[in-house]
């Protein structure tokens, strides 16, 4: 059974100094690329969500063995490629689309079956874009309805370098086919029009893979990956989850009286779409970076409450922010003027349809929006809301943007399932508990 929730209205602000849970996307990788390395990798800050544990259980069903250490220090005893096992039973990735999409990849060119299997929302992610480069190196593979869904088979063989241009800029898809380009004969290019998230390039190229990434003129993005027999993978430092700082970070924008800071938060530039967004809306936002070296740049972010004003998104943002967009149209919602968002038809293959979760959401609020099959127009309206019910649909970031909403509001908003915050940020009411409490960490 799911749990509602009653979130209530923050009336003094948010206030104080807090940590978030370790990137998701980072954490991921970590036990994905620890488990093809040649030996024990020690990652820091992991995430121990519904999300990552999925992914811990898929290498161990490949006979990879991971071992919890302490809180958020995980050995993963990577066993190289030749080392992977075919699994005894079909993997479930439950709710974890980056799992669905890398694995597959990961596999493509080990001489056994792989079966995938997720929940209800990840049997409605579209898989063609992986499975059909994968076919085309030499993989073979199968889905539901035609190849296009899952649950999904994949049978590893020898696989030959291609060329891959992406229909759309995703880190999942590029991530999947550099995994595979490790193990193809040759080289493997692929070109994404626009940037994504680039953790997999970075984590690869710390393992020594022969790695080249070219941003062109025209704002495409270009990587080449050379083959290889194992990562070299030994520590790696998995920062805070920007995802998850920024509902902290909108909660104190939207409610006034707050000042917050969130620290030892990743601030990689292919993640900070959101902040450049907000700071045109005339947030007050003090960004600090610890260390610009670092693989992955880490600081601090603080933020103030301020009245915002809209702005629109460009299509060419979309990928720099698309985990946080319906966080951002909440943000817009509390903004004089309306607000524009185009190009974000991606949305629509989330955890949830997130454009139509953020259209029913937000006029629950009493917001007018427009929904497009490809973006919203909301018109903003500053000024505390009364209350609402909003329905999460299992999607950990509409049950968070309804949480923020609710401590904005007078009378609360009540979140009818919260159990999937868990997915990427467990302990997200208690960290806002601390924030809203007077006498909190302030
Ligand atoms: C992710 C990439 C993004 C994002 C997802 C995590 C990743 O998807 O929405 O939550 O870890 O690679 P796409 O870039 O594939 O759209």
């Amino acid at each position: 059974m799911n749990q509602g929730h009653l979130f209530l209205p923050a009336s003094e602000g948010l206030r104080g100094t807090v940590e978030v849970p370790g990137d998701k996307s980072i954490s991921h990788r970590s036990i994905l690329f620890g488990a093809v390395s040649d030996g024990p990798v020690v990652v820091n800050g992991f995430l121990e969500s519904a999300d990552t544990l999925a992914t811990v259980d898929a290498v161990r069903a490949l006979g990879v063995s991971v071992e919890f250490v302490g809180s958020g220090h995980v050995v993963v005893h990577g066993v190289r490629w030749e080392g992977l096992r075919e699994p005894e039973d079909v993997i479930d990735v439950r709710n974890a689309g980056t799992l669905m999409r890398l694995l597959p990849g990961l596999v493509a060119a080990s001489p056994f079956l792989t079966v995938l299997r997720g929940d209800e929302s990840i049997r409605r992610r579209p898989m063609s874009r992986v499975l059909r480069p994968l076919e085309a190196m030499g993989a073979r593979v199968w889905g539901r309805k035609g190849n296009t869904l899952p649950p999904v088979g994949i049978m590893g063989g020898p696989l030959r370098g291609c060329e891959h241009h992406l229909a759309v800029a995703s880190a999942q898809v590029k991530s999947c086919l550099l995994l595979a380009g490790l193990r193809a004969s040759g080289t493997t290019l692929v070109v994404e029009p626009g940037v994504s998230r680039d953790h997999t390039e970075r984590l690869l190229l710390s393992g020594g893979a022969r790695l080249q990434r070219t941003a062109e003129p025209d704002g495409s993005v270009h990587i080449t990956v050379e083959p290889m027999e194992a990562l070299g993978l030994r520590e790696i430092m998995v920062p805070g989850d920007l995802s998850s700082a920024a509902f902290l970070i909108v909660a104190a924008l939207i409610v006034p009286g707050s000042a917050i800071t969130v620290q030892k938060v990743g601030l990689n530039p292919t993640r900070t779409g959101l902040l450049a967004v907000l700071d045109r809306m005339g947030a007050r936002l003090a960004v600090s970076v610890y260390d610009d070296a670092a693989p992955e740049p880490t600081g601090s972010i603080q933020a103030e409450y301020r009245s915002l004003s809209a702005t629109d998104v460009t299509p060419e943002e979309v990928p720099l922010l698309i985990d946080e967009l319906p966080l951002w149209a909440l943000a817009a919602a509390q903004a004089s003027g309306t607000s524009r968002l185009r190009g974000a038809a991606e949305l629509r293959v989330k955890e949830s349809d997130r454009l139509a979760a953020v259209t029913e959401a937000l006029r629950a609020l009493g917001v007018t929006v427009t929904e497009y099959d490809d973006g919203l127009d909301i018109v903003g309206r500053p000024g505390v809301w009364t209350g609402a019910a909003i329905r999460a649909r299992g999607d950990h970031r509409v049950a968070m943007l309804g949480a923020t909403a609710g401590l904005a509001s007078s009378e609360g908003v009540h979140v009818d399932d919260v159990e999937c915050i868990d997915v990427s940020f467990p302990g997200f009411a208690d960290t806002m508990e601390v924030l809203s409490s007077p006498g909190g960490d302030r």
